[in-house]
């Protein structure tokens, strides 16, 4: 990445993530967020654990729903649309920004968001999935973020992405954001043995 031109503005970040999407079917931008937001948000993250907010993840959706650890390992803990805490506030900003960018270039029709914080103990996974639900159909874009500073290739915890006849992985480095679609793309989190993996991942659906 170093010798790459970095996009500099909100515009010009969309602009990658949806050329990724549309060119390789993902898009991938660093410092998606500003080192001392991502580093802001990662403590909001480890506050929430602490205060006993954050829940096993489930899989499937109502009747569907179970928790599963066999399949995925993951604590949650969702996002306030109208959250009062700042660092949130900017964050929700920022995705609102995209969808409108998103919506006026390329025609999504995309009318709703919802975004999790989302803390993997070491050794915890996400088996090969799809993001978006048979029951429900809403899930149209999967956007995750990684809070995780200095990550080095070693300690795993990689993002598979499965497109086509290729494997890519992704390391789940702070600032970083992948983008694809949650009716498309499998992906897979793998298990990272020593340290805990931090993230907020979420889905710009349609409802309509
Ligand atoms: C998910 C997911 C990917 C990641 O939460 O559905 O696939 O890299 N997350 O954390
Ligand atoms: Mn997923």
């Amino acid at each position: 990445m170093s010798n790459e031109i970095r996009p500099v503005t909100d515009e010009q970040q969309f602009e990658l993530l949806i050329e990724g999407l549309i060119g390789q079917e993902y898009g991938c931008c660093d410092h998606f967020f500003p080192p001392d937001m991502i580093q802001g948000l990662r403590e909001n993250l480890l506050a929430y654990r602490e205060a006993g907010l954050m829940h096993p993840a489930g899989v499937g959706k109502k009747f569907d729903y179970q928790k599963n650890t066999a399949i995925r390992g993951d604590a949650i803990y969702w996002i306030d649309k109208d959250a009062q805490n700042e660092l949130e506030a900017r964050f929700i900003q920022k995705i609102e920004h995209f969808i409108q960018y998103l919506n006026a270039s390329c025609y999504t029709n995309i009318d709703d968001y919802e975004f999790h914080y989302a803390y993997y103990e070491p050794n915890s996974f996400y088996r090969r999935h799809l993001d978006q639900f048979k029951s429900d159909r809403g899930r149209q874009y999967s956007l995750v973020i990684y809070l995780n500073d200095n990550w080095q290739a070693t300690d795993g915890g990689s993002l598979s992405l499965y497109i086509g006849e290729n494997t890519l992985s992704v390391s789940p480095e702070a600032g970083r954001v992948v983008f694809f679609k949650s009716d498309q793309t499998e992906h897979e989190v793998h298990a990272a043995p020593q340290r805990p993996r931090l993230s907020i991942a979420g889905w710009l659906k349609r409802t309509s």
